[in-house]
């Protein structure tokens, strides 16, 4: 079956990152509905083959064992050479430079970025980021992302900047964008 134009050089994975609530879930989810290509949740399969919540692997185990989780998952799918999916990744998995590398060998990355308050807003009702649980989450927010905004850029092949943009516009965007890379590769 050839394949419909919308899916026309899109032959690999497309890969969301970006710190917490940029919206990395909510527009993967629309571009895999747009694309019919399945949605992987880094986040989400780390919890189901662990059957523990991620604010529990933190408390239990320490942050580290969560990132070796992430280095592991990143490691499967890139042998298992994985394609056409869409893969939304936990923001603190590009922390790790071997991860970086692998992110980029497995398709079009794409960082998602938002603003310190647009951050602030989407996340200041979610009791499952062990990180932002801090008397002064605004200020962990903006230190943080100081701190990897700089390692986003490195990861990426394309920045999105979100505050000002619906979702369908994003997703519109990086499929759009993805198609311009892959026809290039
Ligand atoms: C983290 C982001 C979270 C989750 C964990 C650590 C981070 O994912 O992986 O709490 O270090 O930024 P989301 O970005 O999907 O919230």
């Amino acid at each position: 079956m050839s394949p419909s134009p919308i899916e026309a050089n899109l032959p690999k994975n497309i890969i969301l990152i970006g710190y917490m609530g940029c919206g990395k879930s909510t527009i993967g989810r629309v571009i895999s509905q747009q694309l019919n290509y399945p949605l992987m949740d880094t986040d989400h399969y780390i919890e189901e083959q662990t059957s523990t919540k991620i604010s529990d692997i933190f408390q239990k185990q320490g942050e580290e064992s969560f990132r070796n989780l992430e280095t592991d998952l990143i490691s499967q799918l890139l042998e298992q050479n994985i394609a056409k999916q869409i893969i939304s990744t936990g923001g603190g998995l590009p922390l790790r430079e071997s991860n970086r590398e692998m992110l980029k060998s497995l398709g079009y990355v794409v960082w998602l970025k938002a603003s310190v308050n647009s951050i602030f807003e989407r996340t200041e009702k979610s009791n499952h980021r062990p990180l932002l649980n801090s008397e002064n989450p605004k200020e962990t927010i903006s230190k943080m992302l100081e701190q990897r905004n700089p390692i986003y850029q490195d990861c990426s092949h394309l920045t999105i900047q979100t505050d000002d943009l619906s979702i369908n516009d994003s997703a519109h965007g990086i499929i759009e964008s993805a198609r311009y890379f892959f026809s290039n590769s």
